[in-house]
């Protein structure tokens, strides 16, 4: 569900039409849909409230500060995996009791940060993470709140890039090993056990396999309990897809009524850290055409938005539809949509039947909200995008277009340089 739609045969993002935006701001830029946004937090946090629980939005699907604040203001907490994301957060507005800090790498100054901002708590990926997080805690005079983040060695049936929850993958500590984390963490001083976390993968199409995780999760609790570990947050991470092209991804309401039938009078308090499910579908990339060639064998659409924008269709092969924003009846063909960057990788869309589209207008690279932004880049020195959020009739550049200044910025010719 998302607020772009033709009206008049023209693309509108709520109640602005696409080309209004773009003559504003120029191209390419990357637009939000204010109600999209908030429909979709709601109708996720909505699906849970049977039970005590917390969405903490995953940041690094898209952290620009004003979706932060979006998610705070509706009551939400954010899921961090970096001292970076961690300051966004706080900048957003984020209360840190409901900031979790996730990620295999922590290092010390960013344990420091969160430990000296007071968050919820720290998801732990490994033993010596434990010991580092104590160190740190006793050197601050803090007590670290610690789950730790259990591998239950599930496949997620996802693109391999995208699943966290394998043996072979580098999250998490091994359930089998979990128990004598848990020891370890019990009595190292300076920490305090108050949950257990798993994420298995992202883009998930089926429910199954994180019911098997929390199936497996709540054995382990039980085991803990019996120790007389005190487990009150269970942390379920985030990972519900959405439909980029054909899938069929459980409906929110769907996902949280068969967690909530495996959760409900456990004792916990359910943590989700969902990121696609919210911005996915909210965001949109927008581009325009700047040349079309072909050859015998193919025809291609040049557009001024690349890899550097939006890397997922070379990186993980994926499909977003592509969306001329001014609609007309004509004829249909196949072409490669690329973008400017100096690789054969950076495309947009591959062999895609496409209207046929003409230099000098517009498209929309449709579900790009999530890992867009957030996964851009400077490669080939292209300034990053602008990002625009809209509101009704209202719209905000959310973040300016970085100039050249802006590409340079913190770089120095050396002294022995200069002659
Ligand atoms: N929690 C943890 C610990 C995670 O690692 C992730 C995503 C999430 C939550 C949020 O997952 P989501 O609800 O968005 O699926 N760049 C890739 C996706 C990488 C996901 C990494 N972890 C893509 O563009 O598909």
């Amino acid at each position: 569900m998302h607020f772009f739609e033709y009206k008049d045969h023209q693309l509108q993002c709520e109640g602005i039409p696409v080309e209004k935006i773009a003559e504003q701001v120029g191209t390419p830029f990357y637009l939000y849909s204010y109600h999209t946004l908030v429909r979709h937090f709601t109708v996720f946090d909505d699906a849970f409230k049977g039970i005590p629980h917390l969405v903490c939005y995953s940041a690094k699907a898209n952290s620009n500060l004003a979706l932060l604040r979006l998610f705070t203001n509706l009551g939400g907490g954010v899921d961090v995996v970096s001292g970076g994301e961690l300051y966004r957060a706080l900048r957003g507005g984020a209360a840190p009791e409901k900031i979790v800090f996730s990620g295999v790498g922590k290092r010390e100054d960013e344990i420091e940060d969160a430990l000296r901002a007071g968050i919820l708590m720290f998801n732990v990926e490994s033993s010596q993470e434990l010991h580092a997080i104590n160190q740190v805690a006793g050197r601050i005079g803090k007590k670290a709140a610690v789950a730790i983040r259990v591998n239950p060695d599930i496949d997620p049936k996802t693109h391999p890039y995208i699943s966290t929850g394998l043996k072979q993958n580098k999250f998490g500590i091994d359930i089998l090993r979990a128990p004598a984390a848990y020891r370890l963490a019990s009595q190292l001083p300076h920490l305090k056990i108050v949950g257990i976390d798993c994420h298995i993968g992202s883009q998930l199409i089926e429910v199954e396999p994180v019911i098997e995780a929390l199936r497996r999760l709540k054995q382990l609790v039980e085991d803990l309990r019996k120790e007389g570990m005190e487990i009150r947050y269970l942390d379920l991470g985030g990972g519900l897809g959405i439909t980029y092209e054909d899938e069929e991804p459980p409906h929110p309401i769907e996902y949280a009524s068969t967690i909530l039938e495996g959760i409900r009078g456990f004792g916990c308090t359910l943590i989700l850290e969902p990121g696609r499910v919210i911005v996915g579908n909210a965001g949109v990339l927008v581009s325009k055409v700047l040349y079309t060639k072909e050859n015998e064998e193919k025809r291609f659409v040049i557009v001024d938005a690349g890899m550097n924008d939006l890397v997922r269709p070379s990186y993980y092969g994926s499909y977003h539809q592509i969306l001329p924003v001014k609609e007309e009846t004509r004829e249909e063909v196949e072409a490669d949509v690329v973008g400017p960057v100096c690789e054969s990788s950076d495309f947009l869309a591959k062999g895609r039947k496409l209207p046929n589209l003409r230099s000098g207008e517009l498209i929309a690279v449709m579900s790009a909200g999530a890992y867009g932004f957030s996964m851009s880049t400077n490669y080939n020195s292209r300034p990053r995008i602008a990002e625009v959020l809209v509101r009704d009739d209202q719209m905000s550049v959310i973040r300016q277009r970085e100039n050249y200044e802006d590409l340079v910025r913190g770089e120095e010719i050396p002294e022995f340089l200069i002659r």
